[in-house]
């Protein structure tokens, strides 16, 4: 087994809908993207399946800047002709690993969607997750946690903030950080 430290961000309504038709499910929600980026920045290695990949270039027309991005395809042709120095294609979890191991920090945030944080819950030892409180319907959903989690104190927050109102986050947002304590010893 690898000597790796993984941790999991999600946006999710309180059904536990995070995405539709590829795509998030709401609009705009700044302060959720500011805390994204700031953790996933922070950690500098991202986790993602091929179908969140491709609605993040959608989105924003390019990669996360200053982040490595570890994709899980089962194509290999799509794996063949993008791989570069910072997107590195695997076709299972334990490529994932090994990639991981490989990396200075040996960290990695799992970034989703749906499949992607089912194959690696139970290896997550963090999770941060916003609530965004509204009511949409989805076809992507995150998964039962599962048990031994525990909420932790939001000043462990990278920068301790609760939940920040930006004028134009389209639903109000709270931001928590779990843990299980076994992962962390
Ligand atoms: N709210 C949030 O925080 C959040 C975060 C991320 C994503 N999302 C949303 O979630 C939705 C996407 O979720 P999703 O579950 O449909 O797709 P996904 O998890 O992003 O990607 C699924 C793809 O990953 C690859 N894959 C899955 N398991 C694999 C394995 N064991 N080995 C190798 N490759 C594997 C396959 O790619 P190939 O088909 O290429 O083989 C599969 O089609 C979108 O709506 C997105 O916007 C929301």
């Amino acid at each position: 087994m690898y000597d790796i430290d993984l941790s999991l961000i999600v946006a999710m309504t309180p059904e536990c809908v995070i995405g539709v038709r590829g795509k998030l499910p709401w609009g705009n929600i700044p302060s959720d993207m500011a805390r994204f980026a700031r953790i996933t920045t922070g950690v500098g290695t991202v986790v993602m399946g091929s179908k969140t990949f491709r609605s993040i270039l959608d989105r924003n027309g390019i990669p996360l800047k200053n982040r490595k991005h570890i994709v899980l395809s089962r194509n290999a042709l799509s794996r063949r002709s993008r791989d570069n120095d910072s997107i590195q294609y695997v076709s299972s979890a334990e490529e994932a690993y090994a990639k991981i191991a490989a990396t200075e920090k040996k960290q990695a945030c799992i970034i989703g969607g749906e499949e992607i944080y089912r194959l690696f819950l139970p290896e997550v030892g963090r999770a941060y997750v916003t609530t965004v409180f509204a009511t949409l319907s989805g076809d992507a959903f995150f998964p039962d946690f599962g048990a031994g989690w525990v909420k932790q104190d939001y000043r462990k927050e990278p920068r301790p903030v609760r939940a920040r109102w930006n004028p134009r986050d389209e639903y109000e947002t709270t931001f928590a950080i779990y843990e299980r304590p076994e992962f962390n010893k």
